[in-house]
């Protein structure tokens, strides 16, 4: 990471890049914002963008592209079988994440889709630091479960533990001696755990991990989505790591998996995925599926054009300006909601900003998505769209309850690239606005609600008129503000 003081001694992350292509955005006054809410049923995933200031739903697919990727996107070889993009991809793949056999997908939970068809009977059980939604609904639709061996801490929102997304071990100890071997389909480290705030295991972690499987006979996963920020933090968190290159730390980890699993709507920068081993067995094992689902061999769903993007959005994975930018962005949005005494998951993780909506809102039952209700009240605040993660989120049991979630976050993304400081800025005020007000707010309820990853699609309504009320203090507060 470019080491750059201010003569000032102010602290803030600086753009190692410039912008070459610019998107015009809409800011659309509040009264509009409200409306377009209500015919997107609250949900923050069925709003359409031109109604959004500021999409930070997600990193997925939207991180800003390279002009050396924009470049290598020009000179994709076509073909079905057999192409020369997929040639590089491949030796891309071999040559950083040390992985001698690659299977390509046309995005995260396509190579999800495909581990589990291979690995999950009924009832088995995947261990695992802690649970994606896709892989998680992709598991339980084949009759397996999911259990979580996250280290307790990384369950309490506010701590300054540098890798919360660690596993703990004698957890995982307990889990293998209680179900034995045959029971467990495999074990699941996710990098940058998603689901608790995009927060990192440390290598030392992965060690103990990969060493008892390997004792055990139990395959170990590794979901390297959001590696580069995981990457990033071993570097600068975990000591014994500080003299090694991110190279050296990334083939490290790769090799410590039997499989290495990644969206590259993350990984890459680009869009599409793949499955990386180096053991041949489970290579053939995994490798009708391919066709089956996504495509021949050597495209896997994917644009040729996107497969030349990932390769050298691996290769730009290296660079410690590339991969610091979204973590000291973070960092930054975090450490100012912080000062204003705003309910932040800390440490800073990687993917984006997360409001700890548990505390944020604790005057609205758990029952009425504390986390769905607030997304909903920033989108109204300030146009700016995140993502609900928590009970909403969640599917319903066997028996149709609602299983409550562990943590209630609004998560802001940041994805790499894409927005300046002074967007960050006035985000960081709105949120301060709604927190001022949060008392205003009030829950939801389904009023559609699908059986399977319902947060995508369902639909919910507001339990009170407690939105008109947003509006109207947002009117008295703001004048004629956009
Ligand atoms: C950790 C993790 N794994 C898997 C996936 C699924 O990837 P995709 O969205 O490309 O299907 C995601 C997507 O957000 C993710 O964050």
């Amino acid at each position: 990471m470019a080491n750059i003081k201010f003569f000032s001694g102010e602290k803030f992350p600086l753009e190692m890049h410039k912008v070459k292509i610019v998107q015009k955005l809409n800011l659309i006054p509040i009264e509009q914002r409200l409306e377009c809410l209500t015919q997107a049923g609250n949900n923050s995933f069925l709003l359409k963008n031109r109604d959004v200031f500021m999409d930070m739903l997600t990193d997925s697919g939207v991180n800003a592209m390279s002009d050396q990727q924009l470049a290598a996107m020009m000179q994709a070889d076509d073909s079905y079988a057999g192409s020369m993009t997929f040639d590089k991809l491949e030796s891309k793949i071999q040559e950083i994440l040390g992985a001698q056999y690659f299977l390509p997908a046309h995005q995260g939970r396509a190579a999800e889709n495909i581990l589990a068809e291979s690995f999950v009977t009924p009832g088995s059980v995947s261990l695992m630091n802690f649970h994606f939604t896709t892989t998680k609904a992709l598991i339980t639709k084949l009759g397996g479960s999911v259990e979580e061996i996250v280290i307790e801490e990384g369950l309490n929102p506010t701590s300054d533990y540098p890798f919360k997304g660690n596993a703990d071990i004698d957890k995982l100890k307990e889990a293998l001696a209680r179900l034995g071997a045959k029971k467990i389909s495999f074990v699941r480290m996710e990098s940058g755990t998603n689901l608790i705030g995009g927060q990192p295991f440390s290598l030392e972690n992965l060690r103990q991990v990969a060493q008892i499987c390997r004792e055990a006979g139990v395959m170990l996963i590794l979901d390297a989505s959001l590696l580069a920020d995981n990457l990033y933090f071993i570097k600068v968190r975990e000591a014994s790591c500080a003299h090694k290159s991110i190279r050296e730390i990334m083939l490290e980890i790769c090799a410590l998996a039997d499989i290495v699993y990644f969206s590259a709507r993350k990984l890459g920068c680009a869009r599409g995925g793949g499955i990386c081993t180096n053991n041949q067995a489970l290579f053939e094992r995994m490798r009708e599926f391919v066709p089956l689902f996504e495509g021949f061999l050597t495209y896997g769903g994917m644009s040729v054009r996107e497969m030349e993007a990932i390769t050298v959005g691996l290769t730009e994975t290296l660079d410690e300006d590339m991969i610091s930018q979204g973590p000291i962005f973070i960092e930054y949005m975090v450490d100012e909601l912080k000062k204003r005494g705003i309910p932040v998951v800390t440490p800073a993780g990687g993917l984006g900003c997360h409001l700890n909506a548990m505390e944020f809102v604790d005057h609205i039952p758990q029952t009425e998505y504390r986390a769905g209700a607030l997304t909903a009240a920033m989108y109204l605040a300030g146009g700016i769209r995140g993502m609900e993660r928590g009970t909403m989120s969640e599917q319903r049991d066997a028996q149709g309850n609602e299983v409550l979630s562990e943590m209630e976050l609004l998560r802001l993304a940041l994805p790499r690239r894409v927005f300046t400081m002074s967007q960050v800025k006035y985000a960081v005020d709105r949120v301060e606005w709604l927190y001022a007000n949060r008392r205003l707010i009030g829950g939801l309820k389904y009023i559609e609600e699908p059986k399977v990853l319902r947060f995508f699609f369902g639909r919910l309504a507001s339990t009170s008129d407690w939105q008109d009320k947003l509006v109207a203090k947002f009117r008295a507060d703001f004048g004629d503000s956009l």
